[in-house]
């Protein structure tokens, strides 16, 4: 499929979260470090975030770096740290000028200062955009997070601020880092792996997976395309029968 055949169609995804994986098997392949493998996966971030927008997608969470990363050798995530620095020194204006928004899930408490300072700078700036919505998963782990939501609701619980039967699905939702941002459509992972690793256990119960064998910083546009492509030509019944969907059409 091309960009002109996707764009302007009216099922498309309206949120897309992607596990960028394999920076370090790229780079490894041409004989380099794995930082090299980094720098060039935030090329692929940058053509990601352009097409997403070309397209129309609303919500693009990109899962950027691990509560489990945190456990890699200190010089790579120095590297890491510094390519968010980097990126967000390099992108914020055009953040702004495209009217996009940025946020930040994860366990930020945990990065250094400067990076988190950095951080919130662009998503101040960029508070008030209407246009794309991009969420970077940062220092990130989706049971840290739901321990963080039951944390949160039985405090507002035990304060009377929220009764014990008000507690479902909606509500505990809504104390989730992406509270507001509905659950994605697609979710797709480069590298070949067939996995989740801790990313967004919660929000893609009905998600549609797509796995890729190409490594991030070789995924590009035509990638995108095919990812979206074949979400396109899926069937998504929710439990009920094919029957069913086509009755109510
Ligand atoms: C993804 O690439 C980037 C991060 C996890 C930060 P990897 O660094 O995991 O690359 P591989 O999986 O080792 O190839
Ligand atoms: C998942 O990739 C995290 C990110 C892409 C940021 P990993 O490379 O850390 O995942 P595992 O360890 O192979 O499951
Ligand atoms: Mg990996």
């Amino acid at each position: 499929m091309t960009l002109s055949e996707i764009k302007g169609r009216d099922d498309l995804p309206r949120h897309i979260a992607i596990i960028m994986d394999g920076n370090g098997r790229w780079a490894k392949q041409r004989g380099e470090n794995r930082i090299y493998g980094h720098r060039q996966g935030a090329g692929a971030v940058r053509e990601v975030i352009e097409a997403s927008a070309e397209i129309g997608i609303g919500y693009l969470t990109l899962y950027a770096f691990s509560t489990e990363n945190w456990n890699r050798p200190d010089d790579e995530i120095d590297a890491l740290m510094g390519l968010m620095v980097k990126s967000m020194n390099d992108e914020t204006k055009t953040l702004v000028e495209n009217n996009m928004k940025l946020s930040v899930i994860g366990d930020v408490g945990r990065l250094t200062e400067d990076v988190r300072l950095r951080l919130q700078d662009t998503v101040e700036l960029t508070a008030g955009a209407t246009g794309m919505h991009l969420i970077v998963a940062l220092s990130y782990s989706s049971r840290w997070e739901m321990a963080e939501a039951a944390k949160a609701i039985s405090r507002d619980v035990s304060r009377g601020l929220t009764d014990l039967s008000d507690i479902d699905e909606k509500l505990f939702s809504s104390y989730l880092g992406t509270s507001g941002i509905p659950d994605p459509e697609l979710l797709i992972r480069t590298s070949g792996e067939l996995r989740l690793s801790n990313f967004l256990l919660w929000q893609v119960a009905y998600t549609e997976l797509y796995f890729t064998e190409t490594l991030w910083p070789d995924f590009g546009r035509d990638d995108y395309y095919m990812a979206i492509a074949d979400y396109l030509k899926r069937e998504r019944r929710f439990g009920l029968t094919s029957e069913q969907l086509s009755d109510n059409k």
